[in-house]
């Protein structure tokens, strides 16, 4: 079983599942005219990240990683009417990109984008009158993931989601002599959850059009 049969079954499910969307298609066209790297969500990950937010009735969502706002977009599009996101890249050249996207898919006015270091804009964002976010999407850089988990609790409203991308890493997170700062990353975020008494998580593994990965996902029990 190879990359090809998973890109294979990828594009089935998508044609299966996913009507034609001309945002969508043009933010991914833009990204790629821009040069930017293809490392978004695929359409069917995209799709399982708002029917995360739907099922959960997500009025604000905060996102750590925006590249040129493809899972955004996803996101933004399942917030219930009048809720609002938060997404945070560190490239500008990214942000220039997502902003358009942005305006082309009609949701400018539902999305603050934010340019900066993710640790940086972070506190500034909790210092600010705001209720808590219903579900927070970690993809940024992956040396800091345990500290973007660790932000994101605070930030979340108890029974609020957290869903982390890329736990996996080809299957290297279950090499305990890993050498690879993103995957130490990783490594740290799991001793991480393993001692969190405020929420309840768990991890699956991915394979697809993106190669081997997997997601974690974190239900917020209290504060
Ligand atoms: N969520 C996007 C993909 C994000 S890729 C999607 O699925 O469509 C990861 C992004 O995180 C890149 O754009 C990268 O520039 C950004 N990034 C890297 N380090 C960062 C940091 N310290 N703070 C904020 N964003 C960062
Ligand atoms: C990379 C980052 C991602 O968020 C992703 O989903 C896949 C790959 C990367 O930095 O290589
Ligand atoms: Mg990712």
């Amino acid at each position: 079983m190879t990359q090809e049969l998973w890109t294979a079954v990828d594009q089935y499910f998508t044609d299966a599942l996913i009507a034609p969307d001309d945002a969508l298609e043009s933010a991914l066209q833009a990204s790629a005219d821009a040069g930017l790297p293809s490392i978004q969500v695929a359409a069917n990950q995209g799709k399982f990240l708002a029917l995360l937010a739907q099922t959960i009735g997500a009025r604000s969502i905060l996102e750590m990683g925006t590249l040129g706002g493809y899972s955004t977009i996803w996101l933004a599009r399942a917030l219930q009417s009048g809720g609002t996101m938060v997404t945070l890249e560190y490239e500008p050249k990214h942000a220039e990109v997502a902003r358009a996207n942005f305006v082309r898919a009609g949701l400018a006015d539902r999305i603050d984008l934010r340019v900066g270091r993710a640790l940086d804009l972070l506190p500034p964002l909790a210092a600010e009158a705001r209720p808590p976010f219903d579900f927070v999407f970690i993809d940024a850089d992956k040396a800091n993931i345990d500290a973007y988990f660790e932000w994101a609790i605070r930030l979340t409203r108890i029974g609020g989601l957290i869903v982390v991308d890329n736990v996996v890493r080809g299957g290297a997170v279950a090499d305990a002599n890993s050498t690879d700062e993103n995957v130490q990353g990783v490594q740290r975020f799991f001793d991480r959850l393993n001692r969190e008494p405020r929420v309840t998580a768990t991890a699956l593994q991915t394979v697809g059009s993106k190669g081997y990965d997997g997601l974690a996902i974190a239900l917020v029990l209290s504060k």
